[in-house]
């Protein structure tokens, strides 16, 4: 564990309380991107545990893509984005999930990942785990191999890591 790095990170991402409802505690790692050493650091530490162990880097909408595709380029490996529903041009490839009310749905274009493919599953935060899980599916469906997840935070009181066990893949965040 990279410990200046942590407690950069635990100076400069902001807690904001409820929001964006009563009871949650918002994480804004926008702070972060004022600071391009820190930024650096932050990619550097991503990037040093996937290297010369995937072939791919899939990084979900939104906030998944700040550190994503840094973290391809870092390795000189593809970067494909997965996106919310209904913003990519067809064909693509979706998978729903559930969430506390309702359910959401992410996609990502086909014939960009080739199967076989060793996949770096990126987001910025594992919350429920939700999103990840629906990403992990969506590359198994395209035949490839789920080979690590990575975020910056991923919090430990919600059990997201838990819903990740059965994908057998490496599991790196810098912050919990
Ligand atoms: C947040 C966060 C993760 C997800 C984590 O994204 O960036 O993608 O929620 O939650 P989960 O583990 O409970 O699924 P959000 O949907 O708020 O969108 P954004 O990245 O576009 O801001
Ligand atoms: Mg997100």
């Amino acid at each position: 564990m990279n410990q200046q790095l942590v407690e950069d990170l635990e100076k400069t991402i902001e807690n904001i309380p409820n929001f964006p409802k009563e009871g949650i505690q918002f994480k804004d790692i926008t702070p972060i991107f004022l600071n391009p050493q820190l930024y650096k650091d932050v990619i550097k530490d991503l990037s040093a545990f996937s290297r010369d162990k995937i072939d791919v880097v899939c990084g979900i909408e939104s906030r998944g893509y700040l550190f994503g595709i840094a973290i391809a380029v870092a390795l000189d490996v593809p970067f494909i984005l997965i996106r919310k529903k209904g913003k990519l041009p067809p064909p693509f490839v979706g998978q729903k999930y559930d969430l506390e009310y309702g359910s959401a749905e992410i996609e990502m274009r086909t014939g960009q990942l080739q199967p076989g493919q060793r996949v770096l599953i990126h987001d910025d935060l594992l919350a429920t785990g939700g999103t990840t899980e629906a990403a992990a599916l969506l590359i198994e469906k395209q035949g490839g191999v789920v080979s690590q997840f990575s975020f910056l935070i991923a919090l430990k009181d919600l059990a997201g890591e838990e819903r990740l066990k059965k994908f057998n893949a490496e599991v790196h965040q810098i912050l919990s």
